[in-house]
């Protein structure tokens, strides 16, 4: 059976998709299964940012055909592991949570990077260009650890 991965943001149109494509680029796909959600509706159904979308394609990947979808409680269930982009999708997420074994789920991304000092992967969406570059790098750096430690676990 499949390891499930979930990355969740706020619109799912910016950060999460590009962490679900970065993720998935560096896992055998037999093996592994990584979605991506938001925890607002606003978007959902849309493509990603086309600055995500750009983004991405400079980096060799496509995240074009991915939509973006609203976060579920159902969600708990279907995924092992669940990654939140900031503090705030971390609240958002952790109060649908049902009991302890669901939140031990959800993991603040760059925790991976910077234990325990919970940095946010700032939201770009109202930010310049450039800031795309910078989650791009953040989430590679984090999703190379995530991939080794899952590989290592579950290869
Ligand atoms: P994301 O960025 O959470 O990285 O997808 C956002 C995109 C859209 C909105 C907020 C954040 N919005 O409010 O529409």
């Amino acid at each position: 059976m499949s390891v499930k991965i979930l990355m969740v943001c706020l619109g799912n149109i910016c950060r999460s998709p590009l962490a679900e494509g970065i993720l998935a680029s560096k896992l055998p796909k037999d093996k592994f299964i990584v979605d991506s959600a938001g925890t607002g509706a606003w978007h959902s159904g849309n493509q990603p940012d086309a600055r995500s979308i750009a983004v991405a394609k400079k980096h060799q990947l496509d995240i074009s055909t991915q939509r973006a979808r609203l976060f579920k409680v159902e969600d708990f269930e279907t995924f092992d592991y669940i990654y939140v982009m900031d503090k705030s999708n971390f609240r958002d997420v952790i109060r649908l949570a049902k009991n302890d074994e669901q939140k031990e789920k959800v993991e603040i991304i760059l925790n991976e990077l910077y234990p325990d000092e919970n940095v946010d992967v700032p939201d770009p969406y109202y930010g310049i260009d450039n800031g795309f570059e910078m989650v791009f790098q953040m989430l590679d750096e984090a999703c190379e650890i995530i991939a080794s430690k899952l590989k290592a676990n579950h290869g």
